[in-house]
């Protein structure tokens, strides 16, 4: 890790407060036994064993932790060395390689390779501009092999100012399209949101997964 690019992103750079993302061995079983989840993924894109994976816009690093622990070679590239560096702390003794490297002009060496997978959750609706997510789902799109897959996972009627607002999949099936993938699978998750204590608030937020091929 060379330099931090979190200070040259205007809109969102303020907004990844490091200690947000103090990640746990709970999040990682949490998403490893969500059965469901990974099925559906892995049955949507039938990815090969030996597969490359990275994701981008890694948080506290818990996806990258799953994804490693299930035996794939797994790059987590951050535009914030602090968030790597925490994300190193949150899962020590797991193979991951770190990379800094920025949405949408890619610049390093591994953005430069290509994966079978490459997975995203809680990044591209804070573009808040179509353009600039479509050259951002582009830039994923580089970093696929041919036949490979770039996986979204965005919320769905955010109520957030500082995230894109999707209202439908075909939206961001759109994007995708233009970006040059092609999109092959969709799904609406349903969270609850409690408010710490187990009891849920009132609302919903419900999470838009969706997968594009690069061909
Ligand atoms: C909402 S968090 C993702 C949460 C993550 N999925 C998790 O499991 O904790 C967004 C992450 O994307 C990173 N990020 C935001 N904009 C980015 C960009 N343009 N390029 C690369 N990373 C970016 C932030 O530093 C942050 O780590």
């Amino acid at each position: 890790m060379v330099k931090d690019l979190s200070q040259t992103t205007k809109k969102s750079s303020s907004r990844w407060d490091t200690s947000t993302y103090i990640g746990d061995w709970y999040q990682v079983v949490g998403l490893l036994v969500d059965k469901e989840f990974f099925v559906k993924l892995l049955e949507a894109i039938n990815l090969p064993k030996d597969a490359s994976i990275l994701e981008i816009g890694i948080g506290s690093g818990k996806w990258s932790a799953a994804f490693a622990i299930m035996g794939y070679k797994t790059t987590a590239m951050d535009m914030s060395s602090e968030i790597l560096e925490q994300a190193q702390r949150n899962f020590p003794n797991i193979k991951i390689e770190y990379i800094v490297d920025e949405l949408p002009n890619l610049t390093s060496e591994a953005s430069k390779r290509k994966y079978d997978l490459v997975f995203n959750e809680g990044v591209i609706e804070h573009f808040l501009d179509r353009n600039e997510r479509v050259a951002a789902i582009r830039a994923m799109g580089k970093c696929c092999i041919e036949g490979g897959y770039v996986f979204f996972y965005v919320p769905f009627l955010s109520d957030k100012e500082d995230e894109h607002r999707y209202t439908s999949s075909k939206e961001l099936f759109d994007e995708l399209a233009d970006a040059g993938l092609k999109p092959v699978f969709a799904d609406f998750m349903g969270i609850e949101v409690t408010n710490g204590g187990g009891k849920p608030v009132d609302r919903m937020h419900t999470q838009l997964r969706v997968v594009g091929k690069k061909e």
